[in-house]
């Protein structure tokens, strides 16, 4: 059950709109963050995308404190996995990463139960946020490591260091389980092993085709037929009735008597080559492409209609967290998909307007987009429990103690406070509830926990 109209397009942090979706309200999730490649991304003056600029940098925050803290206690691998990041590559990682797995976690729980997920990175972060992922969805749920060639050959002359050009982004995919939505896709024989294979042109049709050998593996005690065909006994493949019809159709020829009859397999009856985890065919988006709209970091339709292709059904609801200039949306429209995008920027809903406008040409009508900037309200938990009913359990929960400073409190002296606040998309389900003490409630006000927890450190009381 979504909680939001088709083809909505939100302004906002995404941490704040996630947390307002609906739990399984998602067929698949492409996100394309930002890189922590420490610089400041700015469109160039002038072009469709101007004013567009985000920030790519961290710095280790009074939040990062805050969700270390949340995160140690309720995912301690993911909590190991920072860590790792802090001591290794320092603070400004850890901050990046600590951004990005409070969102891949309500990125999964928006996920349908058969949905997959294609996180696009590149190697400056790519190595952790695999460890992220894995810590989220297990490793079993890990299916490939797309390596995309982003652009052509260059020196890489950064720095003025003698290194290999960095060519590739990398895009992980993860499914939720162990079922999930999959169309194979195929791409054309290489033409060197078509001309190595496919030798022979049909008289009239020029149709390509090769000749296979006819005959089964292994013999009779495997299964196979033994009959005769043009002269010659052997194990077949087929039936003998389905060999007749073949030879009736002129599949099943013989170039010589007594040889064995040959299968002519013709090149455009052969799927193609199923797709690998390496991606040299899409090509980036050049200065004069057509698709170009000049939004810095927009990613060629070609590659995500390749991924929606691939991990989604027609009819299903596609979620793009960090749409910047709209590509997965619009790429989800053309192959007929539902689609979600939120963007910090509100150039991603200006520019899906613009740009659905030019692939749809006369079907695009105005009112086709919702935009919205609120923060969504999940409507698939239960009724609220009652008031006091609440502030039992939570007093029991809680053995008595306050949620913030943890000193112990008469029941009457406790109060009930929202963990994510109203204003922020948090619900009044036990789950976002918690007992705080008069003090902490008053510290705390409507921000978020994380807030109270940086502050209460800051005065030496720890949570
Ligand atoms: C690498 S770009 C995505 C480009 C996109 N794939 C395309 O083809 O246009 C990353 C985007 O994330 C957005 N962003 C950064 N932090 C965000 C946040 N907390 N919530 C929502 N969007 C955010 C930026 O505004 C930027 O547009
Ligand atoms: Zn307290």
């Amino acid at each position: 059950m979504t909680n939001f109209a088709d083809k909505t397009i939100w302004t906002g942090d995404n941490l704040d709109i996630l947390r307002g979706l609906n739990s399984e309200s998602v067929d698949l999730i492409y996100l394309d963050p930002p890189f922590n490649s420490n610089r400041n991304y700015a469109a160039p003056v002038g072009s469709a995308a101007a004013g567009a600029a985000f920030k790519d940098m961290w710095t280790l925050s009074d939040l990062d404190v805050a969700w270390m803290g949340l995160i140690a206690d309720e995912q301690p691998a993911m909590y190991q996995v920072l860590q790792a990041a802090g001591l290794t590559h320092g603070k400004g990682m850890q901050s990046y990463l600590c951004m990005m797995a409070v969102r891949l976690l309500e990125m999964r729980r928006v996920l349908k139960d058969t949905g997959s997920i294609y996180l696009h990175c590149d190697p400056t972060a790519s190595h952790f946020l695999k460890l992220l992922m894995d810590s989220i969805y297990g490793q079993t749920c890990f299916r490939s490591e797309i390596v995309w060639r982003r652009t052509s050959a260059h020196s890489d002359t950064r720095q003025g260091r003698k290194q290999h050009g960095r060519v590739h982004d990398v895009v992980y995919f993860y499914t939720k389980s162990d079922e999930w939505a999959w169309n194979p896709i195929y791409t054309d024989y290489d033409p060197e092993y078509v001309a190595k294979f496919y030798k022979y042109f049909e008289p009239g049709t020029n149709r390509r085709y090769r000749l296979d050998n006819l005959t089964g593996p292994g013999g009779a005690s495997k299964g196979n037929p033994q009959y005769e065909v043009m002269g010659v006994t052997r194990y077949w493949r087929y039936s003998e009735e389905r060999m007749q019809e073949l030879v009736d159709a002129g599949r099943v020829i013989q170039r010589r008597p007594g040889a064995v009859p040959a299968y002519k397999r013709y090149l455009d009856e052969m799927p193609g080559v199923p797709l690998q985890d390496l991606w040299t065919d899409i090509n980036p988006l050049q200065a004069q492409s057509k698709e170009r709209i000049g939004y810095p970091t927009q990613k060629p339709l070609a590659l995500l209609e390749r991924i929606i292709r691939a991990s989604s059904n027609e009819g299903d609801m596609v979620l793009d967290p960090f749409c910047g200039c709209a590509t997965a949306c619009v790429a989800a429209e053309n192959l007929g998909r539902r689609w979600v995008g939120i963007d910090i920027s509100s150039k991603a809903v200006e520019l899906v307007n613009l740009r659905l406008q030019q692939t749809m040409g006369e079907l695009f009508h105005n009112r086709l987009v919702t935009a919205r900037t609120d923060i969504p309200r999940r409507t698939d938990i239960d009724a609220p429990v009652p008031y006091r009913q609440n502030k039992h359990v939570l007093f029991g929960q809680q053995e008595g103690r306050c949620n913030g400073c943890r000193s112990a409190f008469e029941f009457r002296h406790l109060e009930v406070d929202h963990v994510i606040p109203q204003s922020g998309g948090g619900t009044d389900h036990i789950d976002n509830l918690q007992l705080l003490c008069g003090h902490c409630n008053r510290t705390k006000g409507d921000r978020p926990q994380e807030y109270l927890v940086a502050r209460l450190r800051e005065m030496g009381i720890a949570a």
